[in-house]
């Protein structure tokens, strides 16, 4: 198959990348400054997502689209970007007819006292604007039909740390491990996500994966 990653040379999309090649698959990896090491089976597009016919180009001969772009925590607009940018990807994707996963963030996931993730932690500040782009992301289209699209939610805590496809799968619920920590490796999640690449079990639903043991 071959995969898209946009923002491949991001700390989940790289390792998205890197389990794409592993499995076997051809990768495009979209970046925008740092480029990651070539391999093969590998294709480097350095382009902005937001120059839309050239990104277009990159990505039309993608059997699935996977999208891990992140604006920045930093970035002067992150609220606004995050949501132009992903609306774009998502038109794209449904233009082009192809299937698209999003890894967008914990916070509209549903802790076991029933409140949402977001009401009850207390985030550093350059990351408020972030998760506040996350959630109108997900609430904008979380109902989309029309389109071949999966969310995937990671837990509170994503480590990089190792493979050890020892995770679980949850929906709408923050998942915990037997010492209540919410947590999974990039590894593990890049593996997820990639299964689903392949599998198609959650077109059209959100998932979430982490450890419980
Ligand atoms: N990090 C976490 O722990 C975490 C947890 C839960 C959910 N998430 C979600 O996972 C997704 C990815 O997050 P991340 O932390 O992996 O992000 P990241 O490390 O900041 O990487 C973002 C990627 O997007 C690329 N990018 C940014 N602007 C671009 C543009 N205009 N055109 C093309 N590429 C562009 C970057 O390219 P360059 O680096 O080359 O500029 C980079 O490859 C986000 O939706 C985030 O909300 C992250």
């Amino acid at each position: 198959m071959k995969i898209a990653v946009i923002g491949a040379s991001g700390f989940i999309g790289y390792q998205v990348t890197k389990e794409a090649l592993r499995k076997g698959h051809q990768v495009v990896g979209i970046f925008r400054r740092n480029a990651i090491p070539l391999e093969p089976n590998l294709e480097l597009k350095k382009l902005t997502i937001f120059d839309e016919d050239i990104f277009k180009d990159a990505i039309k001969d993608s059997d699935v689209l996977i999208g891990c772009y992140n604006p920045g925590y930093y970035h002067v607009a992150q609220k606004e970007r995050y949501l132009e940018g992903y609306s774009l990807i998502i038109k794209l994707a449904k233009e082009l007819k192809k299937k698209l996963i999003i890894v967008i963030g914990a916070t509209s996931l549903i802790q076991y006292d029933g409140e949402l993730v977001k009401d009850g932690l207390v985030y550093p500040k350059p990351w408020i604007k972030a998760l506040e782009g996350v959630d109108l992301v997900y609430q904008q289209f979380k109902n989309q039909t029309d389109n071949l699209l999966t969310f995937v939610s990671p837990p509170a805590e994503v480590f990089d740390g190792t493979l050890t496809k020892k995770y679980k799968y949850g929906k709408d619920h923050l998942l915990y491990d037997r010492d209540e920590r919410s947590r999974i490796s990039v590894q593990d999640l890049a593996h997820a996500i990639i299964q689903e690449a392949e599998e198609n079990k959650y077109l059209n639903q959100r998932f979430t994966v982490a450890y419980q043991d």
